[in-house]
């Protein structure tokens, strides 16, 4: 993402020129106060929003839906939303199969005629997820974290390369948090994938991630990581880990 400024009415600058680079296969972290411009962030990422300037590459290839390479991956960006998405009045399995729609004829879709083999491959990856012996059960009977756990199997379903969560696991304690997060350690290791998270805890954030980038009023003011029991400045490189602590407040819970 190089020099990207993003805005919702052309007036009021929401990001103001923002530049990351995501590695394949790291763990990028993105935290910041409530309305700072992470959830507007990973829409540019998956291509719902458009930036007002800069540009956003993917697997350095511009925009261009003209360009077949480019379609093909932006098709395996998994996304879950802020709100999750799931539907509740539908069981765990048919929530997951979701995930492998793209991938059936419009016909087959329209209908939701599953092949066995995506049938198997949504047990496999509820089976990851720790959730194949309640794949019957309906979305609202879950708990907090089991539905997390739901909306990865079912971003996994899409086959993704990257990972785009959005505050996956900051309405969890700290336990069932860290539950989740080594689910999608697991899956990022088996699947190579590359996960992009938002947090709210800086804490959780620093613990999982490669690297972890603050926004503040949508600036994004420090790229930071960890190296043995140091914090590091990767945005500058000139920071103190004491300098770096100072400049970081942590968000309102
Ligand atoms: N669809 C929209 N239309 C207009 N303004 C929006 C829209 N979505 C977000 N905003 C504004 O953009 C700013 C950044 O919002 P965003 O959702 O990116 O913040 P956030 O960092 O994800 O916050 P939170 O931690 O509360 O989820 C906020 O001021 C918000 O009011
Ligand atoms: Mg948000």
């Amino acid at each position: 993402m190089r020099n990207v400024s993003a805005s919702y009415d052309s007036k009021n600058l929401i990001l103001k020129n923002v530049s990351m680079n995501v590695k394949r296969g790291t763990n990028y972290a993105i935290v910041g106060a409530s309305g700072s411009g992470k959830s507007t962030l990973l829409k540019l990422m998956n291509g719902m929003m458009i930036p007002s300037s800069g540009v956003v590459l993917y697997n350095y290839q511009k925009p261009d839906l003209k360009n077949k390479e480019y379609k093909k991956s932006i098709a395996k960006i998994g996304y879950i939303p802020q709100t999750l998405g799931l539907v509740k009045n539908t069981s765990v399995l048919e929530n997951v199969l979701i995930g492998a729609l793209p991938r059936l004829s419009n016909f087959k879709s329209f209908f939701k005629m599953f092949p066995k083999e995506e049938i198997e491959k949504a047990h496999e990856v509820l089976d990851l997820v720790g959730l194949d012996t309640k794949s019957n059960r309906k979305v609202h009977m879950l708990s907090g974290g089991e539905k997390r756990r739901v909306a990865i199997a079912r971003a996994l379903m899409q086959k993704p390369d990257v990972l785009l969560a959005d505050e996956i696991v900051s309405e969890l304690d700290s336990v069932t948090a860290r539950e989740v997060m080594d689910v999608i350690k697991d899956a990022q290791k088996k699947f190579k994938l590359t996960a992009i998270m938002i947090h709210h805890d800086m804490t959780l954030a620093l613990e999982y991630a490669n690297r972890v980038a603050v926004i503040q009023e949508g600036d994004k003011i420090l790229e930071i990581g960890v190296d043995g029991d140091q914090i590091i400045d990767f945005q500058t490189g000139n920071l103190t880990q004491e300098e770096i602590l100072e400049m970081y407040n942590e968000p309102e819970k």
